[in-house]
């Protein structure tokens, strides 16, 4: 177990002009599980690698307890990693895939034994000790790379998009056993992946990085509730916040019929409002009229899909505008809908720099 220290960590590829990850700060407390979020090329991986040893620290330090490990061997560094092909040895079997480092370390066949009995146990990979990896499923495979990484007992486990090779439904299901296998453990994580939902759901606290850059790292709660950018704000959940840019008259911000006080002298604010915070109004006046251009029955509730009428002087910075209804209302495509913000569930960001206002 381990606290991990970020102190202003970049890294350049070589030939790169600018830096895959820059300036990081980061400070992971004991038994942490981190995720680390972003789109694709934002510095994810190359922010792990340098954790585990595999990429270098152009400049800035990483601390493991206290102790720079910045210059150390990843074998030194007793850091255990699972990546997202999970390379295992074919030809031998679950049982010796998982015992190799240990072996190879130099522990006796008796206690190799069992300390990957113990992790098959909390695996349920037990009957399956000894096939071999070409007969095992995707989701079991994934259980016996994570094995590998259990059975050395590292200070700290890096994960890199370990999911990513499974169909949806087994990644829903094995994403909560990860997490609750690094909670009983009790071990430090940092686990990286592409999709937000992944991160939301098992981080106790998420990063998210854009353009090699921290936006902001929060529990998942606060990064939904206070984003500190319009990046962060759109890119957290599903679907992300509605940004709409709007003019600012006599201190308000005016989308369509609804005037919004809003704390900006700039001439355009940006307009956070998450597709649950609208309210269906019956007609127009004191409105946000939009043409539903796509439906999406999800079950339990339906989102629709708009853009602002034609002229408008208020645009939308992602895609449409999103809103959650009921899907008991019956409402169709090319309808015009009436909307109004709840007002204590608006967010605004500066026009010109996202930032939060
Ligand atoms: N070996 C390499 N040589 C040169 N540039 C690289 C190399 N690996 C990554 N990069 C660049 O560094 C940046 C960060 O890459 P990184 O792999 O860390 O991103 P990522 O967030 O993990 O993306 P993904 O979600 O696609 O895996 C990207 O711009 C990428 O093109
Ligand atoms: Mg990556």
């Amino acid at each position: 177990m381990a606290a991990v220290h970020y102190a202003g960590v970049s890294h350049r590829y070589p030939g790169a002009e600018s830096l895959a990850v820059d300036t990081l700060e980061l400070d992971i407390t004991d038994g942490e599980f981190i995720v680390l979020v972003g789109p694709s090329g934002c510095g994810k991986s190359t922010s792990l690698r340098m954790l585990a040893g595999l990429e270098s620290v152009e400049s800035g330090h990483i601390d493991i307890d206290g102790v720079d490990v910045t210059s150390l061997a990843p074998r030194e560094r007793d850091v255990a990693m699972v990546f997202q092909n999970y390379a295992l040895y074919p030809n031998m079997t679950v049982g010796d895939n998982m015992g190799f480092a240990l072996r190879n370390a130099g522990m006796n066949k008796a206690d190799t034994a069992v300390r990957v009995l113990e992790a098959a146990r909390m695996l349920e990979l037990e009957p399956l000790l000894d096939r071999k990896p070409g007969k095992l499923s995707g989701g079991q495979r994934q259980r016996v790379a994570m094995g590998r990484a259990i059975v050395r007992q590292p200070k700290v486990f890096c994960m890199d998009e370990p999911l990513s090779n499974l169909d949806a439904k087994l990644r829903v299901s094995t994403r909560a056993q990860i997490a609750g296998l690094q909670k009983r453990l009790g071990t430090t994580t940092v686990y990286v992946t592409h999709d937000q939902v992944e991160a939301m759901t098992m981080g106790d606290r998420v990063a998210v990085l854009k353009d090699g850059k921290l936006q902001q790292i929060a529990s998942p709660r606060e990064l939904y509730d206070n984003p500190v950018n319009t990046f962060v704000a759109g890119f957290i959940g599903s679907p992300g916040m509605n940004l709409v840019d709007a003019p600012v008259v006599d201190g308000a911000a005016v989308v369509g019929g609804v005037r919004i006080p809003a704390p900006t002298q700039e001439a355009r604010v940006t307009v956070g409002v998450r597709s649950e915070s609208w309210d269906l109004v019956g007609n127009g006046v004191g409105s946000v009229s939009v043409a539903v251009e796509l439906i999406e029955e999800l079950g339990a509730e339906s989102f629709l899909y708009g853009a602002p009428p034609l002229g408008s002087d208020w645009t939308i910075r992602n895609g449409r505008l999103a809103v959650r209804v009921d899907r008991k209302l019956a409402i169709g495509l090319a309808e015009t809908v009436h909307l109004v913000p709840k007002l204590d569930e608006v967010f605004f960001f500066s026009a010109s720099t996202g930032e939060r206002l």
